[in-house]
């Protein structure tokens, strides 16, 4: 039988061996699956802020071991990694985190180590506080790309944010807001109309009125591009207006278009995001066709007013909800992404409308797969224009460059706590 410690150390390093997910190291994990609720609360919380913290807790490594343990043991490597982080930053007993360590340890011979090495942390536990840089918790490449697009004063932000906890937003169903006093349901409080927020305590599917379809989970920021669209065809009959949402798993943004009565046709490549989709329209009572294809093989005649991309990417937007992405190695892979992304872009022109809209999304603040991807794309279509935003929607002033919004993992005014996202609506002139 392990203990809550060993599962999350075991759990930690599938994530830092394999570059796995959370939520799939934990999905593979017996162990974890043996947990109670409360367990398994306790080891999401231990590994998820062992993550957000990475770069700070490593730098505590460094400072106060000399022999590099990476190459000993990558299991005592996460268990020291693990035990540092609640020293500093947690809200538990140093006693009872040295002893279940020191206890785990015995097995691997290094008991003394790690009994002294974390002694000497909570001794210093101050001194140390003092010297820690946040923004060593972001990677290089997404840390360089925010200094040079955004400014230092925006890492500052971004790595302050990074380390909390996030919150979850809900997005109520519009026939369904008047109906119940959701703030007292749900236990939170609504940022916008029709979106509430309140803390995750990672049991969505247990909380009220989920099986009976009446919200969903959708952070603020990716609400935006539907709300943009929703702007942009006011005055019109909505059901006349086609849009074809490209990337559409798990289902946010159909959700919302099929709510304001958009005539919707979403398309996902994935077989396994695509059953996803079908369980949630089908949760929600939403009825729409879905077609499981590559977009970049689609074919078909018809011609549509609106082409929504919310294309794979980095989810360097999502750091404090992922914070697996923190430890990873993105520059490599960057490169496949910005190159579908640009041949998504492409692609849909075949499907658009004269005087039609590209709306594009990434959950991503990296330029490369924001601005830098949208001036690239207008630089060889000069039948493409942006669309400005402060037509749309005035109070997100603050986040738009060049007419492009960036929105960072902030608090907007409405205490909001966005993910990071990017959008861009192009219009096609001729
Ligand atoms: C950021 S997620 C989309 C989130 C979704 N729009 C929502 O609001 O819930 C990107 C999606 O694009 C899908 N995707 C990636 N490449 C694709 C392609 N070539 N054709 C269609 N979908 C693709 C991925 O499987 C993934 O589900």
């Amino acid at each position: 039988m392990f203990n809550t410690r060993e599962i999350a150390t075991q759990i930690l390093t599938e994530i830092y061996l394999k570059f796995e997910f959370f939520e799939t190291a934990v999905l593979l994990s017996k162990n974890f699956s043996r947990l109670n609720q409360r367990d398994k609360g306790f080891v999401r919380y231990l590994v998820l802020n062992t993550l957000r913290r990475n770069g700070q807790v490593d730098q505590v490594l460094n400072d106060y071991v000399k022999i590099p343990i990476k190459k000993k043991n990558l299991y005592i490597l996460n268990l020291l990694r693990l035990s540092i982080c609640q020293i500093l930053f947690l809200d538990i007993k140093d006693y009872s985190i040295v002893n279940t360590a020191v206890e785990i340890s015995k097995n691997y011979k290094v008991d003394k180590f790690v009994n002294g090495l974390l002694r000497n942390i909570c001794r210093n536990k101050y001194k140390i506080l003092q010297n820690l840089d946040h923004t060593t918790n972001i990677p290089q490449w997404i840390k360089n790309d925010i200094i040079q697009n955004l400014g230092k004063e925006t890492l500052e932000k971004i790595s302050k944010r990074v380390v909390n906890e996030p919150n979850l937003n809900i997005k109520i169903k519009a026939n369904r807001l008047k109906e119940k006093n959701w703030e007292k349901l749900l236990n939170g409080k609504f940022i916008l109309d029709d979106l509430l927020k309140t803390q995750n305590d990672g049991l969505i599917e247990k909380k009220p009125y989920f099986n009976e379809g009446d919200w969903w989970v959708q952070n603020i920021s990716s609400t935006l591009p539907v709300r943009f669209i929703s702007r942009i065809f006011n005055n019109v009959d909505k059901s006349k207006i086609s849009v074809l949402d490209v990337g559409a798993a798990p289902g946010g943004k159909t959700f919302q278009l099929i709510e304001e009565n958009f005539n919707v046709k979403s398309l996902e490549i994935s077989q396994r995001r695509t059953r996803r989709l079908k369980k949630n329209l089908q949760r929600l009572k939403f009825d729409i066709e879905i077609i499981c294809e590559d977009f970049l093989n689609y074919e078909c005649s018809d011609l549509f007013d609106c082409i929504l991309i919310d294309a794979p990417c980095s989810a360097s937007g999502l750091m404090q909800k992922k914070p697996e992405i923190l430890i990873r190695d993105k520059e490599k892979n960057i490169e496949k992404l910005i190159d579908k992304q640009q041949r998504m872009l492409e692609k849909s022109k075949q499907f658009l409308k004269i005087g039609g809209y590209i709306v594009y999304c990434v959950c991503s603040i990296h330029s490369s797969e924001g601005s830098h991807q949208i001036e690239s794309f207008l630089q060889k279509n000069r039948n493409f224009k942006i669309v400005k935003f402060n037509n749309i929607v005035s109070n997100f002033g603050k986040y738009l460059k060049k007419g492009m919004l960036t929105i960072i993992p902030e608090d907007f005014g409405c205490n909001a706590e966005a993910d990071g996202f990017f959008i861009s609506i192009l219009k096609r002139i001729k």
